[in-house]
């Protein structure tokens, strides 16, 4: 049998080892069929050589917000997902949003296939984002979700027209723990950031900058070791998301000593940029409601340092982009914060673009260099295994091996590049007017980007090869816990106690 592509001479990266260079990988139908040396190959045989090259499995980004009502300037899946190629992502799991109003889910999800189906360029699967979680809902709709393969839900602590009270979160922890659906969480505590908020607006502080003031890290914390608990009560594995704090995060490293399933993610934006972004430009002060996001970028570099750690250390199961992004300049995207006549931060939709920046910024610092900051494997876990591991992908994608789907990256040697990647608003393909990230220097950029075995991204010849066809909607099965395990003791309560009750 002759393979449909191989892929000769790269270092096949995967998230437990680095393999000699020119191991050739098999593709057929889609899928990759076998790795080795000399695979047959005939005339209908495409051959990629990748002369040196890494290939890391594509990338899974679980955490990306495309044509959501409350961000009508951002991404729909089309200029989306075809700005997660151009960066090396093949898989991204979206939002599909209910409103507190709806007292069904179903057509919820109905509405998101239809604003994806045949419009996404990369496969993609869809989170539940539950702020009315009826016992309706949990009992007659999610196991229907979950045979529709929909098998993780998203839940806020705060913004007031989604967040749930603890009575809430707990019922959907339980019915977490009994149906095994993913559970994520936006962790911050609401009343804190209103109660800073009110008092601001009295004040007359209102610009971009006093959105940092306003959600505080002790608000990160507080919600974060609020969720641990109920999570821990609760027997039920939880991941946070777009963790930002050093103090946060320290709750999770230490229930994660203790073998709970606790997993936590964290994004580019908290890598990277620090609050005085949100000051402006001397040209334009309100320029700095395009780095508006929640939590709010930190004051202090040593919290950035603390991001590094835990996705060097462990920490994080996840580094996703929380792609969120409004245009900068229209009237409905982030200069919604000028519409009362003054700079308003709590008119600014929250959230940054960076679907297509996150590899590229991540594989900067991966690798044995100087001034690398992870390993190789640790990059694919982060970006591409883990992910598809927590969210029921497992066997389909994140790996380069035999089974899985034909989804690579492709990095060629920086020194095809000669001086790195300058990031710029221009060469992105996002619907939206900017970057957080212009004028960064990154390494190196996805030379190619495969998708299923179809050569979707070629950076030096054509860009976007891929259609808006191409994406697959992704039937997930049940997530698995990458970190701890369930069955634990409480803190606090005798052995077997809880039996009594769950
Ligand atoms: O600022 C952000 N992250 N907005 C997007 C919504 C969310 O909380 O993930
Ligand atoms: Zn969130
Ligand atoms: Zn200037
Ligand atoms: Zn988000």
């Amino acid at each position: 049998m002759a393979f449909d592509l191989v892929v000769v001479n790269g270092i096949i990266v995967t998230a437990s080892d680095v393999l000699p260079l020119g191991i050739e990988i098999g593709i057929k139908d889609g899928k990759i069929s076998c790795l080795g040396s000399s695979l047959p190959r005939d005339a209908n045989t495409q051959i990629i050589d990748a002369k040196g090259a890494y290939v890391t499995p594509g990338g899974v980004d679980s955490h990306v917000h495309f044509a959501q009502d409350n961000c009508p300037t951002g991404d729909d899946f089309t200029t989306g997902s075809r700005s997660a190629i151009a960066g090396g992502t093949t898989t991204v799991l979206a939002f599909a949003s209910q409103e507190k109003s709806e007292t069904s889910v179903i057509p919820v999800v109905e509405e998101y296939h239809t604003k994806a189906t045949n419009q996404s360029y990369c496969d993609y699967g869809f989170h539940l984002i539950l702020t009315n979680p009826t016992p309706e809902i949990m009992q007659k709709e999610m196991p229907l979700m979950i045979e529709q393969g929909i098998t993780s839900v998203k839940l806020y602590m705060t913004y007031e027209p989604m967040k749930l009270g603890d009575s809430e979160l707990l019922e959907v922890l339980m019915s977490a723990r009994s149906l095994g659906f993913t559970t994520m969480v936006h962790a911050e505590n609401s009343d804190i950031i209103s109660l800073i908020t009110d008092r601001l607006e009295a004040a007359g502080h209102t610009d971009p900058y006093f959105h940092a003031i306003s959600r505080p890290q002790i608000a990160e914390n507080e919600a974060t070791y609020r969720i641990i608990s109920l999570a821990e009560l609760t027997d039920s594995p939880i991941l946070i998301v777009h963790m930002s704090s050093e103090i946060a995060v320290k709750h999770v490293r230490k229930a994660q000593t203790r073998m709970l399933p606790i997993h936590a993610e964290t994004c580019p934006q908290y890598l990277f940029l620090l609050s005085e972004r949100l000051k402006g430009s001397h040209h334009d002060a309100f320029e700095g409601a395009k780095c508006v996001c929640s939590p709010p970028l930190r004051h202090d570099p040593k919290d950035l340092e603390a991001m590094w750690r835990g996705i060097a250390n462990g920490t994080f199961t996840t580094f996703s982009s929380d792609h969120a992004p409004s245009s900068y300049d229209h009237p409905n995207g982030k200069k919604l914060g000028l519409k009362s006549g003054i700079m308003r931060y709590r008119d600014i939709p929250n959230g940054v673009p960076g679907v297509e920046t996150r590899l590229p910024l991540l594989f900067s610092y991966a690798g044995s260099d100087k001034d690398s900051r992870l390993g190789l494997q640790r990059f694919v876990q982060l970006t591409s295994s883990d992910p598809a591991k927590l969210y029921g992908l497992d066997g389909t994608k994140g790996n380069i091996a035999p089974g899985y789907d034909a989804d690579l990256v492709i990095w060629y040697p920086e020194e095809d590049l000669k001086d790195g990647v300058n990031i710029e608003q221009k060469m992105l393909h996002h619907g939206v007017d900017y970057t957080p990230y212009e004028g960064m220097k990154v390494k190196n950029w996805p030379r190619y980007t495969i998708l299923r075995g179809k050569k979707v991204w070629d950076r030096d010849n054509g860009g976007i090869l891929g259609g808006m066809s191409d994406g697959k909607f992704l039937k997930r099965g049940k997530g698995k816990i990458v970190v701890g395990k369930t069955g634990g003791e409480v803190n606090g309560m005798l052995a077997g106690e809880r039996d009594y009750w769950v």
